[in-house]
């Protein structure tokens, strides 16, 4: 049984991505075909010819207009999927209809709906709205992972793992040393996990960008909307210095990290990641700074879950992993998915935390 939930929306690809060019992309097992009409819309339709499969992303498939003839025998199908031309014949099979995907463009993402589309409500679209606001600056990437989604959620839900393996990057002892506090609306699907290091050293990643010297107060709050969507609301500010009473903060520099994870098939992932920042908007060397240190840090996780991919791949069953109270939003994260699935959640019995 699949891993992996319907029924729900996924990041697809940037908008940037998608241009007047056939972008395809595997998304939840399915591939999907995308491209941007003359009115500047995304499209989202099964990347399969409905004739003999030929990929309509594969050339000398083309996009004509807002028209897309199939490289092999000529099926011409319009924005919508609906077949419009076969070669040979006037006539067009009623049933010549790629199958389409719901598709939102929103916060610099293009979203698709996997599942029943008669489902796809877009207001139930996680919103991270700093990735297109004229009040933050944004450096992204698009990482592959050859691991299953849930090790990058639990990965993701467990910072304490920046000490170790993000030493020298963003991790510092503080961050495995400080307890965490999480959690759970079940109602509103959000796992929530916080840290907040009032006393810190200032890692790398934050004292070149920010230029603050010296121990920091260092938050963490981590929100977390299954399956796709990940933020991490990062606060970083000189020792004792805390937010004013009306939410302002003029002596924090706030950084919010975002992930979008979808799965590419069961044991394979997109791993998108953006740091937006509210500080240093239109200096060129703290994106690039911030662009090449957070891509090495994405770059050390995606190491380190590719090789336990193959661990968890070639183990016996019943392995019993032990989680200790680091892992409590991982695995509320889990419970959550595992519902969303229709499964039962991995290591159901062991979720008492030592
Ligand atoms: S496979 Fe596309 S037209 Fe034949
Ligand atoms: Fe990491």
């Amino acid at each position: 049984m699949s891993a992996i939930p319907r029924n729900q929306w996924y990041v697809a690809a940037y908008g940037t991505e998608i241009g007047r060019d056939l972008f395809a992309r595997t998304i939840c097992g399915e591939p999907i075909l995308f491209w941007r009409t003359e009115s500047g819309t995304v499209t989202a339709n099964s990347d399969r010819c409905v004739h003999r499969r030929f990929p309509l992303s594969q050339a000398p498939s083309r996009l004509v207009g807002d028209q897309v003839v199939c490289g092999y025998h000529g099926f011409t199908y319009g924005p919508d999927g609906k077949c419009v031309a076969v070669p040979g014949q006037a006539r067009v099979p009623r049933t010549a209809r790629l199958t389409p995907y719901p598709v939102v463009e929103q916060d610099s993402f293009v979203w698709v709906w996997i599942g029943d589309p008669a489902l796809a409500d877009p207001a139930r679209i996680p919103r991270a709205p700093y990735l297109d606001s004229a009040d933050y600056t944004t450096v992204c990437g698009l990482e592959p992972l050859r691991a299953r989604f849930s090790l990058l959620v639990d990965n993701l839900l467990d910072l304490s793992h920046e000490t170790y393996l993000h030493g020298g990057y963003i991790g510092t002892p503080e961050v495995a040393d400080t307890p965490i506090s999480t959690e759970v609306d079940d109602d509103a699907g959000i796992v929530y996990v916080s840290r907040h290091m009032d006393d810190a050293e200032c890692p790398p990643f934050y004292a070149k960008s920010t230029g603050l010297a010296g121990r920091i107060s260092r938050w963490q709050d981590i929100e977390y909307t299954p399956p796709c969507l990940y933020k991490l609301h990062s606060r970083i500010a000189p020792v004792g210095s805390v937010p004013n009473p009306d939410g302002t903060d003029p002596d924090a520099f706030h950084v919010e990290v975002v992930y979008a994870i979808t799965p590419e098939t069961e044991h394979s992932t997109h791993d998108f990641w953006a740091v937006a920042r509210d500080f240093a908007l239109d200096d060129h060397e703290v994106s690039e700074f911030l662009a090449e240190n957070n891509r090495t840090v994405v770059l050390q996780d995606v190491e380190a879950l590719n090789v336990l991919e193959q661990v968890v791949q070639t183990e016996p069953p019943g392995y019993q992993e032990l989680s200790i109270n680091i892992d409590t939003g991982g695995l509320a994260a889990r419970r959550m998915l595992a519902r969303m699935a229709g499964q039962t959640p991995r290591n159901a019995p062991a979720e008492r935390t030592r």
